[in-house]
């Protein structure tokens, strides 16, 4: 597996296996410290896609002040050898300077899709994933980009970028990978002390919950809104984000519940943030 540092030699790379070995290309944007989300990712990449790049750059401008950019989880080595087990050909690991040089002034903004959910909260985030995954697009050039539904109003950002820039990638989701006691995979969860971990399990709860409710006819999207809400009323150690039923494409809150709503929880337990979906059939 080839370790490239630079835009140049990850541009030169995909164009060489297109050009001269026939293959589509695939790239799995990260931020590394994978785990089996990521692991489902780059499987699927290598299932669909006969060469695979995995980027793993921590983006700066896609953390706030007070957030966790500075002491986010590293585990180069073990990324790497995880994306190859996997099936990646390429590992793509720039500097910040190889992506943001001196000056850089250019971001990518997705009008009204930025500022919702995630984003309402996490004002730039969406600026700063849409302006990085655009440069990597840009750079990579590939047939498919793989990104997990965990992140699924990312997902909803990526798309409406992919489409109104006519990169001509497409955006494959792949589904939420879990604990086995629900909890959904997240870098993040390292944070979390062994108490926090189980109350963090309120999340999944409040999903599955809002999946019953569905499945037993419920689509007042109040209804389960307040559902969740009350699942995830269990602790102090709990403070909701935003508990939310949208439309997945436009991100507009929806009154009824139906194929293509996206019921989002997002709630800090302690000091970490936890996002969890489910997209309703
Ligand atoms: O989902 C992530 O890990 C990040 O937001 C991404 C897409 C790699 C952009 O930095």
């Amino acid at each position: 597996m080839e370790i490239l540092r630079t835009v140049v030699e990850l541009r030169r790379w995909s164009r060489k296996e297109r050009n001269d070995g026939g293959k589509t290309i695939g790239l799995v944007p990260t931020m590394g410290a994978l785990h089996a989300g990521h692991a489902s990712l780059i499987c699927a990449a290598a299932a669909s896609c006969g060469a695979v790049a995995v980027s793993i750059f921590v983006n700066p401008t896609q953390f706030g002040p007070n957030e966790d950019f500075a002491r986010y989880p590293c585990s180069f080595d073990a990324d790497c050898a995880l994306a190859e087990a996997e099936g990646a050909h390429a590992v793509f690991a720039p500097g910040v300077d190889e992506l943001y040089p001196t000056g850089a002034a250019t971001f990518v903004d997705v009008e009204g899709l930025s500022n919702r959910l995630d984003g309402a909260s996490r004002p730039g985030h969406f600026r700063g994933v849409a302006t990085v995954v655009a440069k990597l697009l840009i750079a990579a050039e590939p047939d498919r980009a793989f990104f997990g539904q965990k992140d699924a109003a990312q997902v909803s950002v990526l798309r409406r970028m992919a489409v109104d820039l006519r990169f001509g990638t497409e955006i494959v989701v792949c589904p939420i990978v879990r604990e086995a006691d629900g909890l959904a995979l997240s870098s993040r969860n390292v944070y979390l002390s062994p108490d926090e971990r189980m109350k963090a399990l309120a999340l999944s709860r409040a999903i599955r919950c809002v999946e019953a409710l569905t499945a037993g006819g419920e689509r007042r999207a109040g209804a389960l809104i307040e559902a969740a809400r009350q699942m995830l009323a269990v602790a102090a150690e709990i403070r909701v984000d935003y508990v939310e039923a949208v439309d997945w494409g436009t991100l507009e809150p929806v009154e009824t519940a139906g194929p293509g709503t996206l019921f989002a929880v997002a709630a800090w337990v302690g000091g970490t943030r936890l996002i969890d979906n489910t997209i309703l059939g």
